[in-house]
């Protein structure tokens, strides 16, 4: 499920019609260099920094799990408020994902952040989608190679497009942001010819 929500974020960009993330970036030309040399493999993974850039910015801008909710051990004083022990409190762990000091012009979808010299992502608590601490999401590693493998393969498969092309995202709160009731994505194309014959 977590999976589906980050994918249907993903496949939306890439086939928003301004910009287009597939037309503009890098990403179609790594999917399609990666497929012709052969079978999609980790080593071939690991070096599509586009696919990888798009990914992580999907999950930086429409993170899942926006918090998670933690009961206080031992009482102390964070930031001026007191917390006693045994409350409840909801960590927004994903909050920092949106801040300007952190990400400059945070709503822009923009898969470039991650790369060198940039790595707005490399700070303490930037950057968690995954959650943070001890809880850290046990399926990160699985999950990230599943949501690169499942993208490159619609991407060799299907040439997508928003329908009606022009529609306007609309974003519903239940309670992660998701696309609203009327977001469709429909194949403007197949592009099968483009995979070596046989592989799925
Ligand atoms: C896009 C996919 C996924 C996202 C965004 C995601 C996100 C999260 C988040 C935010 C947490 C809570 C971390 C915290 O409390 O600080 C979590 C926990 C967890 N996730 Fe995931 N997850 C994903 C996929 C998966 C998958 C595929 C698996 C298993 C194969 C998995 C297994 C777990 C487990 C076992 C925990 C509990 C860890 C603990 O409490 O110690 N997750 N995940």
């Amino acid at each position: 499920m977590t999976e589906q929500h980050t994918l249907l974020w993903e496949s939306g960009q890439s086939a928003a019609p301004l910009p287009p993330l597939v037309d503009s970036s890098g990403v179609q030309a790594e999917v399609d260099a990666a497929w012709s040399r052969g079978t999609l493999s980790w080593e071939q993974l690991k070096q599509m920094p586009d696919l990888h850039g798009a990914m992580m910015e999907t999950l930086r801008r429409y993170p899942v799990a926006g918090g998670h909710r933690a009961r206080i051990a031992r009482p102390l004083t964070l930031a001026g408020y007191r917390l006693e022990q045994g409350l409840d409190v909801e960590v927004a762990m994903t909050v920092p994902h949106f801040l300007e000091e952190l990400y400059p012009n945070p709503m822009q979808f923009d898969i470039d952040r991650f790369r060198p010299p940039r790595n707005e992502h490399r700070k303490p608590g930037a950057y968690a989608p995954f959650g943070l601490g001890n809880h850290t999401c046990l399926g990160a590693g699985i999950a990230e190679v599943q949501l690169l493998v499942t993208m490159a393969t619609l991407l060799s498969i299907y040439a997508l497009q928003l329908d009606p092309p022009d529609y306007h995202l609309v974003i519903e709160e239940h309670p992660t942001p998701i696309p609203g009731n009327h977001f469709q994505v429909q194949v403007r194309e197949r592009r099968l010819s483009s995979r070596p014959e046989g592989r799925i």
